[in-house]
């Protein structure tokens, strides 16, 4: 749930006031590219996420020791590592939930689509092999260019004939978690009663974040929500261009990964009111896949909300942005085709 809509205690509130974790339902959850600068700090924060009973860690290479490290914390869940495609199967088998940060990470000067001629290949065969081996799983695509890599998957899924338009998600927290952080600060708010809603994509332009909707209302003049949205949109770029050739954003990341998952997780498990910002299939402009506040259920995808009222500085933002988002769609969906 956004941090301001909380009102009932959720599960994961529950046990961390002591209730035993019998009472809370065994989730299997799977991390691909575990052994990755993404990978290895969300391994860490779904560890000793309460709510998961499995905790499965594949990559190509380092996960044995990835899994030993994490596994030695006194946390609810058991922790398997595999490592080379030999092990997915076995990794995926009985996954609840699968987060993929797989891929290539960006160098300065780069843009998220310059990622897509290797990470498009890496996103087709990790889903693959989830339509074969956990076909009802939710997945969350952080993998970029996210604008094309979850057209891919669901493309590929379809093919595989396993598609559920509920289940897959592109992971567009990390906006969120900018916005709100930006926001607070140039509003002088305490951040943890922040909300600011970001829809549209995961790339530049393509990431709208709504400041009209941010909660509490700070009134701030037009030239600031200029440059806050400048910066949300930059954000990505802005951490590449700090690490300076050793890739991009990983700890802020994994913490947005991991809150995402935990909402993902409680929606399944029925905690009422569960909402969270995600790329999804959407109807909510012409757009096939679209960000937006989207409510969280037993089945993944409860309801995809409208944008609500814009103001004309974000209606001007959402024409600008649906060329390029359209154009990163239709090459991801061409890709999964070719292919
Ligand atoms: P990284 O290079 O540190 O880690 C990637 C990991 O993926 C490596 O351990 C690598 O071995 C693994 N990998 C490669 N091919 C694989 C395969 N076929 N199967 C399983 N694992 C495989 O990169 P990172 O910094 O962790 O970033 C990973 C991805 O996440 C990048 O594409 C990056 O652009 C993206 N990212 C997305 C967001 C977002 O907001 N959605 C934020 C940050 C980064
Ligand atoms: C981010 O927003 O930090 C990620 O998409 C990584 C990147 O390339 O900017």
């Amino acid at each position: 749930r956004s941090a301001a809509a909380r009102s009932a205690p959720s599960s994961s509130d529950l046990l961390r006031r002591g209730f035993s974790s019998e009472s809370v339902p065994e989730r299997k959850v799977v991390v691909l590219g575990a052994a990755g600068g993404i990978g290895q700090p969300l391994a860490l924060l779904m560890k000793i996420n309460p709510l998961v009973s499995k905790l499965s860690l594949y990559d190509i290479a380092g996960t044995p020791g990835v899994a030993a490290d994490v596994g030695h914390i006194n946390s609810r869940s058991e922790v398997a590592g595999y490592v080379g495609e030999d092990q997915l199967g076995q990794a995926l088998e009985g996954a609840d939930l699968v987060i993929i940060p797989a891929g290539v990470p960006r160098k300065p000067g780069m843009t998220r689509d310059d990622l897509f001629n290797i990470n498009a290949g890496i996103v087709k065969s990790l889903c693959t092999a989830i339509a074969k081996y956990c076909p009802s799983a939710i997945v969350n695509m952080i993998s970029n260019p996210v604008n094309s890599t979850v057209p891919i998957a669901a493309e590929v899924f379809k093919k595989a004939g396993t598609y559920d338009e509920k289940k897959l998600f592109g992971v567009t927290t990390l906006d969120v978690v900018r916005a709100k952080t930006f926001y607070a600060g140039k509003a002088n708010l305490p951040v943890a009663g922040v909300d600011v809603p970001v829809v549209g994509g995961h790339a530049g332009i393509t990431i709208l974040p709504l400041f009209s909707q941010a909660s509490p209302q700070a009134n701030l003049p037009e030239d600031v929500i200029k440059a806050l949205t400048k910066r949300t949109q930059d954000g990505g770029t802005e951490v590449v261009e700090a690490k300076a050739g050793k890739g991009s954003a990983t700890l802020s990341m994994a913490y947005a990964g991991a809150v995402f998952a935990d909402a993902c997780l409680e929606g399944l498990n029925g905690v009422p009111d569960v909402v969270q910002c995600s790329f999804v299939q959407s109807s909510v402009t012409e757009l096939p896949f679209f960000a937006s506040k989207v409510v969280l259920g037993k089945n993944g995808v409860e309801k995809v909300l409208d944008l609500g009222p814009l103001s004309d500085y974000e209606k001007e933002g959402l024409e600008k942005l649906k060329p390029e988002l359209k154009a990163s769609i239709e090459k991801g969906i061409k890709f999964a085709n070719d292919n």
